[in-house]
């Protein structure tokens, strides 16, 4: 089997990965901050080296900024609906998931919110500060467009927020892992990722960090473990969003799945990508019967002239490869590329994706 649908959910895991969830549930998967007995205890321990791996791996300034949700829609929806002000104007990038643009959708239908979008093609800067206006209050794009690849840079993003005092939200759902992101040089005011694609953690836990510290509303409310005879959420974070138990082993996971990209080297997984995706995009475009080809960084999308992508998906499937196809849930992105029709073919390539895989897709497809 090859498997090359990394942008949905990675596959496989490193052994670390899989022997410390293994360890977790075997050993000590009490719930953290909750009993004061040693399961608990150690739960807590884990998920808090956790916490310092993410903030470590992405620059931010204090692991207790580290918010841990069920996946990355979770995070962005945590951090969208208690972040943009009532009838506040935000702007979008034209590649947004549908994890930004539904929660963006229906805070305009409930709070007024306007929506306005930049256009991702030619530069990118230029584009942003053409769409401000004297109203924007925030920008929320997405880092990468898992339909594409295109990158959306945040050092630009980050050094127009700044400049203009705008609230910024990044989808770092396909850059997590694959790009280096500094948030100690290039801020944003929160980052959402999940644990189960670049970052080579299962599924079960995404995050926010929340660099801004500005005090929120709370999302979520339930148990929290800390100031419990409290009818509000507690005030600091990460409680304040971390309502109910947390999924421990995906926790885990991701600190070690963190680690391991730690050890590897993130420049190195990226310029790996980053070879893939250019061999693909080379292979592929030159089959003529491809219609439509498109990557980088990891992603690719394409389409065979005249085939349902989802037949492509369904006859690479019988050849032991698998590949997403459809709409990836970014009709955005797909009405910007005229793909909106059926979607498109989508390879994702993780670290430990080769160049013969690559050739079997190849080989398929002819
Ligand atoms: N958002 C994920 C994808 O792009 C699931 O496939």
């Amino acid at each position: 089997m090859v498997y090359l649908d990394n942008a949905a959910t990675g596959f496989p895991k490193p052994r670390e990965v899989t022997a410390a969830v293994g360890e977790c549930i075997k050993k000590y998967c009490g719930n953290p901050g909750r009993s004061m007995h040693r399961l608990a205890r150690i739960a807590g321990e884990e998920v808090y080296a956790a916490r310092e791996a993410v903030s470590r791996f992405f620059g931010a300034d204090d692991p207790e900024e580290v918010v841990f949700t069920l996946n990355a829609t979770y995070a962005l929806n945590t951090a969208i609906k208690t972040t943009i002000p009532d009838g506040g104007e935000v702007l979008i990038s034209d590649l947004e998931h549908n994890a930004v643009y539904r929660p963006l959708k229906a805070e305009e239908r409930r709070r007024g919110i306007k929506i306005r979008t930049f256009d991702t093609d030619g530069d990118i800067e230029t584009n942003i500060r053409a769409a401000l206006t004297a109203d924007t209050c925030a920008v929320v794009s997405t880092l990468r467009s898992n339909v594409t690849g295109k990158e959306i840079p945040l050092a630009v993003l980050s050094k127009i927020a700044r400049e203009k005092g705008l609230i910024l939200i990044a989808d770092a759902s396909q850059s997590a892992g694959h790009d280096r992101i500094d948030l100690a040089k290039t801020p944003c005011d929160i980052l959402c990722a999940p644990g189960h694609k670049g970052l080579l953690g299962i599924q079960g836990c995404g995050f926010a960090v929340f660099h801004d510290k500005r005090r929120r509303d709370s999302f979520i409310e339930g148990g929290s473990g800390s100031a419990s005879a409290s009818p509000d959420m507690p005030d600091l974070l990460p409680e304040r969003f971390e309502a109910g138990t947390l999924p421990t082993p995906a926790i885990v996971a991701l600190r070690h799945g963190i680690e391991w990209i730690e050890r590897y080297g993130i420049d190195h997984v990226h310029d790996r990508l980053q070879r893939l995706t250019e061999y693909a995009k080379e292979s592929i475009s030159q089959i003529s019967e491809v219609s439509y080809c498109k990557g980088d960084g990891g992603i690719l999308s394409f389409r065979i002239r005249g085939e349902d992508p989802s037949l492509t998906a369904e006859r690479l499937d019988r050849a032991g490869i698998c590949v997403r196809s459809g709409l990836h849930c970014a009709p955005l992105a797909h009405r910007k590329e005229g793909t909106l029709e059926g979607g498109t073919v989508r390879i994702g390539f993780s670290v430990f994706s080769r160049e013969k895989d690559v050739d079997r897709l190849l080989h398929a497809i002819g």
